[in-house]
């Protein structure tokens, strides 16, 4: 088969290195719109272009003659870069524009999942004015979650009691430029990822991982696309439990029953509280980072999964039982204010345990420069989260100097911290 990846993120370059594996796989080409160089190294052909517009995409799909896409970022999916391969003939791994509103779209989403009875709906309202979102948090009875409808980024929302007061919130609503808000319960909890693939009905989940959205140490500062993230050796986490995981795929198969024509990758966010996992959100695409946890544990060819998702007959896909820890590098200043062009070095030898996955990087006359995204991330893989978290810490130490690290990430008394939470809390 030949595929088209769309998208040039970390997410994708696991996407490209999995593809690369494939035996199914013969040629890869890549849409993208910075030349990420781990992508640059593995694909057969790569053109920089708008990755948002479903034309520019579909050209060069039949320009490069492929009968497979898998489409990595959410605004892709939202712009209709899966219809459009579609009509041209191409199939594209991911939901049309109608069923990404699930993540593109988060009042349709909070919607969907009260009209089809989605256990773990938290109480939301919705309003088209900032003025009228402002004053029901005021009257809210608890704390608030604040969303804009539409794609942020994991930016838009601000959580009260957590990261500032219900006043500070109201001024936020009332400030920004947004006029459309989702308003919902605040839900308290530890969070976590559960990723699956889907076609035709079915569905294939993946192991759990915990991602760290808040750019500092000790989960301090602003929400970023995710610092890192983490699985444990099997599909729970270290404070999950088998029926905590089953809620949840539960809870995504709920959803795939209601959205029949959903085809891709389905991934829930969801926040584990005292009464079982609740859904903060759902995406219509494999996270980033959590895809560089789970594509390098799929011992299943992953160029026979998007076969077997276009023929209807996903097959059932199996992970290694081993633990990953995924460490971002990102530009100093970052999320707020990022610090662009500076030059980067990396020296990290790559191994069975050990890989590194481009971001958002320049590459130019042979040199590295950080863009205002995260840089580049390394994984460590291992028996236990412990193993992997130390040989993702040992690559971490040939990355110089201008970019930050979360290094708290993995780190054995951060996860025991999330497994004291959660009994504290039960
Ligand atoms: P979202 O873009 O919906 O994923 O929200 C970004 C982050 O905000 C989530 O990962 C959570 O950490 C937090 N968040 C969103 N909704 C809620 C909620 N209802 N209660 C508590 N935290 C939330
Ligand atoms: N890591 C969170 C996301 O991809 O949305």
């Amino acid at each position: 088969m030949k595929v088209l990846v769309v998208g040039s993120g970390g997410r994708e370059h696991a996407i490209t290195r999995a593809l690369d594996g494939s035996d199914a796989v013969e040629e890869i080409h890549a849409a993208v719109s910075n030349r990420n160089p781990g992508i640059v190294e593995l694909a057969d052909s790569v053109r920089e272009l708008d990755t948002n517009s479903p034309d520019e995409v579909v050209e060069y799909a039949k320009e490069t003659d492929v009968g497979y896409a898998v489409v990595g970022p959410e605004a892709p999916l939202e712009a209709g870069v899966v219809d459009a391969l579609e009509d041209a003939g191409v199939y594209g791994f991911g939901p049309r524009a109608d069923e990404a509103r699930i993540e593109t779209d988060k009042a349709w989403a909070r919607n969907f999942m009260e009209e089809n009875g989605i256990d773990g709906t938290p109480d939301f309202e919705i309003f088209e004015s900032a003025d009228a979102a402002a004053e029901y948090v005021a009257e809210y009875d608890g704390d608030v979650a604040v969303k804009p409808h539409g794609l942020t980024g994991g930016k838009g929302v601000r959580v009260t009691g957590d990261q500032l007061s219900k006043e500070e919130a109201q001024k936020y609503v009332r400030e920004s430029d947004w006029d459309d808000w989702v308003v919902e319960e605040r839900l308290v909890g530890e969070e976590f990822t559960l990723q699956a693939f889907v076609a035709d009905g079915e569905l294939i989940p993946s192991p759990a991982v915990q991602d760290h959205k808040r750019a500092y140490e000790g989960d301090e500062g602003p929400n970023t696309g995710g610092m890192g993230s983490y699985t444990d050796a099997g599909r729970l986490l270290p404070f999950t439990c088998d029926e905590d995981y089953e809620a949840a795929l539960g809870i995504m198969r709920q959803v795939v029953d209601a959205l029949p024509e959903y085809r891709g990758v389905l991934y829930g966010q969801f926040m584990l509280t005292s009464d079982g996992p609740k859904v903060v959100e759902f995406n219509a695409r494999f996270g980033d980072p959590e895809a560089m946890n789970i594509l390098p544990l799929l011992e299943t060819d992953f160029g026979e999964v998007v076969r077997g998702a276009e023929r209807g007959d996903l097959p059932d896909a199996t992970f290694a039982e081993r633990a990953t820890v995924c460490k971002y590098a990102v530009p100093e200043g970052y999320p707020t204010d990022p610090e662009a062009g500076a030059e980067i070095t990396l020296d990290v030898e790559e191994g069975d345990d050990t890989l590194v996955f481009y971001a958002s990087v320049d590459e130019r006359d042979g040199k590295l420069y950080t863009t205002t995204s995260r840089a580049v991330a390394v994984v460590g893989v291992g028996d236990s989260i412990a193993e992997a978290e130390e040989r993702a810490e040992n690559a971490l130490a040939g990355v110089g100097d201008g970019l930050r690290v979360r290094h708290d990430i993995g780190k054995p008394d951060v996860v025991q911290k999330r497994i004291d939470h959660m009994e504290e809390l039960r």
